[in-house]
């Protein structure tokens, strides 16, 4: 009981002084949500036993909120990559706390080895969900001296909050859509582009990130006011996130569970 006042009271505490919480709850259902819609049959089937029926969407926010729980914090680091914007991923030394790109291959290799127990094939497939996410959150590959934007503080039609956060949640939330109604109305793309999409290999994905955050570095600065006008012209690139991470997570599902093994 006490514990349980006192989790929900920390919760509060961080909630209050906007403590990151990645892509946001709706930006990170949205990506579970197009996934759930691109699984194999086998894939679906092995997730389903897994997660005892809950959605991918559902499954997407557990990562964030294992968060205020002491034992967890190990796993903060496994959230983003922050390295210099003139640095490729393969040119860094690789952070000994671990980081998105090392936490997407942990999680996968729980998965694919049949000597781990479902209980923890069940919680890293949770976190999987969770870190595709993060790791196409552009401002999730960002600089260490300002913790990929946090520390770039502008105002937010005219309420404070920083450009890590407007790329995690404040463009998203100002839409006010539900997540099914948001996956409804992210990009249309072939066939063939949704292909190229989703087999572009996790090696690239970091690099990829890094891209679009040296863009979002070098059109923002301090203090700046931002509005109407920035969510015009970024929220495209962030409903082609949500849908390329989408798209990929269900590629490595279904190569994961490509024939069904999940009581392994
Ligand atoms: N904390 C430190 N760096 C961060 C980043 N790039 N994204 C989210 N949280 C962080
Ligand atoms: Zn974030
Ligand atoms: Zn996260």
């Amino acid at each position: 009981m006490i514990k349980s006042i006192f989790l929900s009271l920390s919760a509060l505490f961080i909630s209050a002084h906007g403590f990151s919480s990645d892509w946001g709850q709706t930006g990170h259902r949205v990506i579970g949500f197009v996934a759930q819609q691109h699984l194999s049959e086998a894939a679906a089937a092995a997730i389903d036993d897994l997660l005892d029926g809950e959605s991918l969407a559902f499954a997407s926010t557990y990562g964030d909120e294992i968060r205020s729980i002491k034992s967890y914090k190990n796993y903060d680091p496994w959230h983003y990559v922050n390295m210099p914007l003139d640095k490729r991923y393969a040119e860094v030394e690789p952070s000994e706390k671990g980081d998105v790109f090392q936490a997407i291959k942990h999680c996968l290799g729980v998965l694919q080895d049949t000597s781990t127990s479902r209980e923890d094939k069940a919680f890293h497939l949770r976190l999987l969900v969770h870190f595709v996410g993060d790791i196409h959150q552009p401002l999730h590959v960002g600089r260490a001296e300002d913790r990929g934007g946090n520390g770039i503080k502008v105002l937010w039609f005219g309420k404070k909050s920083n450009i890590h956060r407007v790329w995690d949640s404040e463009m998203i939330n100002g839409y006010q859509m539900s997540y099914t109604e948001l996956a409804q109305n992210l990009p249309r793309h072939s066939e063939v582009e949704q292909e190229a999409i989703a087999t572009t290999p996790l090696s690239q994905w970091v690099d990829e990130s890094q891209g679009y955050a040296k863009q979002i570095y070098g059109d923002v600065e301090q203090d700046q006011r931002l509005g109407y006008a920035y969510q015009r012209i970024h929220f495209p690139t962030v409903r082609f996130r949500l849908y390329a991470a989408g798209l990929r997570l269900a590629h490595v599902l279904n190569e994961t569970f490509a024939t069904s093994k999940s009581k392994g």
